[in-house]
């Protein structure tokens, strides 16, 4: 099965980012939003990327509008599934919406068409179990930002066939990226390891051990991470970071995953980070 056919659903900043990279791959690709106004707006960011890209030189504009011309827009779910090798969903990380859509894309997707979602943390079987194929459905969870990031953690859920696997393994080279297999737990391995150190860090600021940019200079200059865990949970949103905990917390039932109250105060304020302009650092 050749998977010329590449469908993403959701242009939000992590479907848009997909979007990009599967047609710089040479994939035709087909982005869906519900909004036109959604999709047009991950088209923007798109073809932003790519025209940094040509201004660096390393891209000439004639490539811009062929990987542009790759990309094809739509809102209308059922066509974009239609002809899809593979979809991957992006939509926004509640359990209800993903379980929706994963119903849909079953019903309107060819029977050999793989069905992956590049959630952060919610359980690949559970979003399987709605659909009539469940082995053909999978994790394959991309780090923001997209196109820049080697990662892509492939979590296969409890009936993934080990054919989906590797057909997505190599995919994801495919496109540039370094495949990591990973069992279906809450997290999976970035986010159970990232997020616990975010949240740690946000209680440092709670009780008052340090200042938000001295906790980011400690783990930048003394650990050489390129951002500091608060200016990345900014970056990653403070809801998305809610959340993962949340999902943690539920999933294992161990304290040691508790969200912070302070983080929570932030994400009940309305400061959600860079993409609201305020959270622990204000953005202009
Ligand atoms: N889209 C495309 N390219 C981007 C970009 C974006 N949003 N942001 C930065 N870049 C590119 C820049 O164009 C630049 O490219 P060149 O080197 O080719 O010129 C390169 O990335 C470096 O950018 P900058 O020089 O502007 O800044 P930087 O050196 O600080 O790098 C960064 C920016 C790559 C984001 C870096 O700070 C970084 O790696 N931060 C950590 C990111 C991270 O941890 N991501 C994972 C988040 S967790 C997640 O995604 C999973 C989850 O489930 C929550």
């Amino acid at each position: 099965m050749s998977m010329g056919q590449f469908t993403v659903v959701g242009a939000g900043q992590m479907g848009s980012g997909i979007a990009q990279v599967a047609a710089q791959s040479g994939f035709q690709v087909c982005l869906m939003d519900l909004d036109e106004a959604y999709v047009q707006k991950g088209l923007k960011g798109i073809t932003k990327n790519l025209a940094r890209q040509v201004e660096k030189g390393r891209m000439t504009e004639g490539e811009k509008g062929e990987v542009l011309g790759r990309i094809r827009p739509t809102t209308n779910l059922r066509e974009a599934a239609g002809k899809a090798d593979i979809v991957v969903e992006a939509v926004v990380e509640n359990m209800q919406v993903k379980t929706d859509v994963f119903s849909q894309l079953d019903e309107a997707a060819p029977a050999h068409t793989i069905l992956a979602t590049n959630t952060s943390s919610l359980p690949i079987t559970e979003i399987a179990a709605v659909t009539r194929r469940p082995e053909q459905v999978i994790g394959m969870h991309f780090m923001n930002p997209v196109p820049v990031m080697k990662l892509v953690e492939v979590i296969r859920g409890l009936a993934t066939s080990d054919e989906v696997y590797h057909k997505v393994e190599q995919l994801a080279r495919e496109m540039g990226k370094n495949p990591v297999e990973v069992n279906d737990f809450p997290g999976f391995v970035a986010n159970r390891v990232l997020m616990p150190m975010i949240n740690e860090a946000i209680y440092a600021v709670y009780e008052g051990v340090a200042e938000p940019e001295a906790v980011d200079q400690v783990m930048k200059l003394g650990m050489n991470h390129p951002m500091g865990p608060l200016t990345l949970a900014d970056f990653i949103g403070l809801d998305t970071c809610l959340y993962i905990m949340e999902t943690l917390y539920d999933g294992f039932g161990d304290s040691k995953y508790r969200p912070c109250p302070l983080l929570r105060k932030y994400v009940k304020a309305g400061w959600l980070g860079k993409k609201t302009g305020r959270g622990f650092y204000t953005y202009g």
